[in-house]
Formats: C-alpha cells, sequence, structure tokens
C-alpha cells in the first residue's frame, strides 16, 4: 500500500543510492510547485550537493524572482542561484511582433544557453572545494507530461512548442534524475505539502515558460512588460481576496496591442486595453472561461484603469478551450 511518507522515504533512499557519496545535482526551479517539489526532495536528500538554478528571463510575474529566492532560499534551506539574464532576454525578444512561435523559440534558447553558462559555473565552483562532478540534471517531469511525450507525435505537437518535457540539451552530457516521473498533479501538492513547502506555493497556477512574453501580444518591450505585469498582479490579487483562487484553474492578464479612447478625469485618454483570461479546467485540454460574477469584474476592471499606467480599457475573454486556447498566444 502506497503512502505518502513511504514514498519520500524511499525516494530519499533512492536518489542517495543513484548519487552516490559525493555526487552533484543541477536543476532548474521556476518557483512553480512541480519544480519546488522535487527540488525539495533533493535537498532532504543530498542539501548542499544539490543546485538549485533560477533564470529571471524578465517575462516572470511581479516581483517573482525576489519572491521565490526568499521561499527556497530561507524558508527551503534550498542551495539556490539566481541569475538576472532579463536584458539578454528582452534584448532578444525586441522587434518580434508577430510570431508567438519565435517568441518561444527565442526564449527556450536562451535559457539553455543561460542556465548552460550558469551550470559550468557551479561545476568549476563546486569541484574545487568538493571531489564530485556535477553528473545529474534534476527535472520536476510528472506521468502526465511522460505520457504526452510519448503520444503526441501526431500534428498536434506543433500547435504549440512547450519546452517542459526534453528542454535541456543532450550535449551536456548529463544523467536525468526525475523523482516526480511517477505521480500526478494532486500527489505532488500532497508531496509539497509534506515536505513543508508554503500552501500559497503549493496552490500556485500554472505558468509557462515563455512567461508574460506569450501573454503581451505583439511586442514585448520593458514598458509592455510594466504594464502587463502590474495589471497581473491586480487581477490575481483580487481573485485570491474573493476567495476564488482555487477554483480557478489558471488566469492571467493579457495585453493587447491596441489602443482605445476612454475618459479620465476631464480628460479624454488614448490608450491600450488588457484582457483578463480565467479557466477553469481539469487537464488543461479543454477548458471552460471562469463565470466571476459582475461586482467582481467591475472591481478588477476599476482597479486596474485607474492603477496602471497606460491602460484606459479592460475587457474579459469569453472563449472557451476549444477553440481558444489558454493562453492568446
Ligand atoms: P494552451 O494555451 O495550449 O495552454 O491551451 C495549455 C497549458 O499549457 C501552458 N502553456 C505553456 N507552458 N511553455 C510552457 O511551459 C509554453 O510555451 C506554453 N504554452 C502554453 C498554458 O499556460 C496552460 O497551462
Amino acid at each position: 500500500d502506497w503512502t505518502m511518507g513511504k514514498f519520500v522515504d524511499q525516494e530519499i533512499a533512492r536518489i542517495r543510492a543513484l548519487v552516490g557519496e559525493k555526487g552533484q545535482v543541477i536543476g532548474a526551479v521556476s518557483g512553480g510547485v512541480d519544480s519546488t517539489v522535487a527540488a525539495k526532495l533533493m535537498q532532504e536528500a543530498i542539501g548542499e550537493r544539490f543546485h538549485a538554478v533560477l533564470v529571471d528571463n524578465g517575462v516572470l510575474r511581479l516581483n517573482e524572482a525576489k519572491q521565490v529566492k526568499e521561499t527556497l532560499t530561507a524558508g527551503l534551506g534550498i542551495n539556490l542561484t539566481v541569475v538576472d539574464a532579463s536584458e539578454r532576454f528582452l534584448s532578444r525578444l525586441k522587434g518580434i511582433t508577430d510570431d508567438p512561435e519565435k517568441k518561444r523559440k527565442v526564449i527556450g534558447n536562451t535559457f539553455i544557453e543561460v542556465f548552460q553558462e550558469t551550470a559550468k559555473k557551479i561545476a568549476r565552483e563546486a569541484t574545487s572545494d568538493r571531489a564530485g562532478e556535477i553528473e545529474w540534471l534534476l527535472q520536476g517531469t510528472l506521468y502526465p507530461d511522460v505520457i504526452e511525450s510519448i503520444s503526441f507525435k501526431g500534428p498536434s505537437a506543433t500547435i504549440k512548442t512547450h519546452h517542459n518535457v526534453g528542454g535541456l540539451p543532450k550535449d551536456m552530457n548529463l544523467k536525468l534524475i526525475e523523482p516526480l516521473r511517477e505521480l500526478f498533479k494532486d500527489e505532488v501538492r500532497e508531496l509539497g505539502t509534506n515536505l513543508g513547502i508554503p500552501e500559497d506555493l503549493v496552490w500556485r497556477h500554472p505558468f509557462p515558460g515563455p512567461g508574460i512574453a506569450i501573454r503581451i501580444l505583439g511586442e514585448v518591450t520593458p514598458e509592455q512588460v510594466r504594464i502587463a505585469r502590474e495589471a497581473d498582479y491586480i487581477f490575481i490579487e483580487e481573485i485570491k481576496a474573493a476567495g476564488l483562487y482555487r477554483k480557478v484553474s489558471q488566469a492571467f492578464a493579457a495585453l493587447l496591442p491596441v489602443k482605445a479612447v476612454g475618459v479620465m478625469g476631464d480628460n479624454r485618454v488614448h490608450a491600450q486595453v488588457i484582457a483578463l483570461r480565467a479557466v477553469e479546467t481539469s487537464d488543461f485540454m479543454t477548458a471552460d472561461w471562469y463565470p466571476f460574477d459582475g461586482a467582481f469584474l467591475k472591481k478588477v476592471s476599476r482597479r486596474i484603469v485607474n492603477e496602471v499606467d497606460g491602460v484606459c480599457r479592460v475587457v474579459y475573454d469569453i472563449t472557451s478551450k476549444p477553440p481558444g486556447t489558454i493562453e492568446m498566444e
């Protein structure tokens, strides 16, 4: 019979046997539940010989890099390196105005580049004072990811190129370690709670690798990032305040690349439009838009227009999946 406590003990023993007395492991974390749970498990198993890396790609949510750093380092005792590569990512995204897949590719490739550089640096430091080389790469792959990457061989695979699974280069010559590959999402959450990971992290909505770059329709500039981030923060804050965060499967603010007219105070303004998106789903393959009540939407809309410079209008996306996708790009 399977219990969470038993799973933790067995998995820790398995990790220790696998990497040995001196083996070192590296792994990227995003602040999401899967990578955090995987990282905490590694930390419990081998302590400082696990090296977590958070790449700040400049398109994380508002204050995210800082928050993740605090939770993982001070809260969970994970040996974490944060790399601020925002400028590199943003400079490469410049000029991409009408090609979401290009955004994904640029971000994916830049991520690999930054991760590899960081891995080399960490390896040099780690091997100078400890014996082992870094031989292992941690991935927070879940059972459904394993199934999806096996079965998605048809044209559906090319609808969007997700880079959660197998997203890191083979030429790094690292062996994969995937402690969550037999678990479903609800089991990962239970495991996370068991390992002392804070509730708000355990229940966090999924966030795509390309971040808010695919929620800024059109060109990603520092100014567009600011607007999208601030609006998104307000929306999520209100969803939490209304006690709806766990009922909604995923929610975010997207920034449309058009301007509309509005009146603010005595002035006529010409500013951008925010589109709110919130869905309910069990598997993210199909999804329904979430039926917020009018008073809630009114409050969010008023706050965004009043508090976010450069926005004069808010719309709510009432497209289900299919035919829409959850993300807008
Ligand atoms: P879609 O938009 O395809 O999204 O309905 C389904 C789920 O996948 C997430 N998503 C991504 N995750 N890289 C990721 O890591 C991506 O490029 C990407 N595109 C979509 C999306 O947030 C939703 O949870």
